[in-house]
């Protein structure tokens, strides 16, 4: 067995009160291996954005978290905040669930995905230009030239969708994190979205925790299911993705 990429520890996720504090995570051991799709599913608000929120650090300022999160051996719970920044993006990089509201609202497609590149690696910028091209290319954008000079408001859900995607390839992360990824699409661009999140992964080989309420929709993508239920995790194992 090789090493997990992301091995988590007694994860507690909660919010703070004047009379304690309130647990929504209470306690959950997991782990990632590279290139594995994992599924986390479980009821609306039973924690799953939060949880995700925890592996980035990006918790809101109200929650605490306590436990241990291993990234290739380094517990990011302990690292500085300027290697967590460092950390985000390259290591694990999340698709919000809110994806037009993760978007720069004023910024070009093109300008945030060569941004996004250049920051990776220094590239000319005729060099980031072409490569964000192909990014929208790779997930079947209509007309990668004229959306690259599109806004976000001028974009659909689906397209948003796929722009956030390729925004988190331009990272080349290690981890990604695709929290509810599909959820307000037509059930036909959600079925295209989730391919062509599958078709990324199996090109880019990182790994993906795919995180839906729906699980009937991510099982078949992926090759376990985490279930979150009460504050804790019980693990579904099947036999291959389909
Ligand atoms: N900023 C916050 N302050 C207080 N409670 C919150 C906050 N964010 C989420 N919660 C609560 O935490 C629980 C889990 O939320 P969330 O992780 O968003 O659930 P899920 O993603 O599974 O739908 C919910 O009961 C929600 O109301
Ligand atoms: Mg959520």
């Amino acid at each position: 067995m090789t090493e997990p990429l992301l091995s988590v520890r007694g994860l507690k996720v909660g919010f703070r009160h004047r009379r304690g504090t309130d647990w929504v995570v209470r306690g959950v051991d997991f782990e990632i291996r590279a290139a594995e799709r994992v599924a986390l599913v479980g009821r609306s608000g039973s924690g799953k954005s939060l949880l995700a929120l925890s592996l980035l650090r990006l918790l809101p300022l109200n929650a605490v978290a306590e436990g241990a999160l291993f990234f290739q051996g380094t517990d990011l719970h302990r690292v500085s905040h300027r290697r967590m920044a460092l950390f985000r993006g390259s290591g694990i990089t999340m698709m919000f669930q809110d994806a037009p509201a993760a978007l720069h609202p004023v910024r070009t497609v093109g300008e945030q995905l060569e941004e996004t590149l250049r920051f990776r690696q220094p590239l000319a910028s005729a060099n980031a230009r072409a490569a964000a091209l192909e990014l929208l290319r790779q997930l079947e954008i209509p007309d990668p030239e004229a959306r690259a000079r599109s806004y976000p408001h001028q974009l659909s859900g689906g397209m948003c969708q796929r722009v956030m995607l390729a925004l988190a390839l331009a990272c080349r992360p290690q981890l990604l994190v695709a929290d509810e990824p599909t959820s307000g699409l037509d059930p036909t661009i959600q079925i295209q979205i989730l391919k062509l999140l599958r078709e990324s992964q199996e090109r880019s080989g990182f790994s993906l925790l795919l995180i839906s309420h729906d699980r009937r929709l991510v099982e078949r993508l992926t090759h376990r299911s985490l279930r979150l239920e009460e504050g804790y995790l019980t693990e579904e194992s099947r036999p291959g993705p389909g």
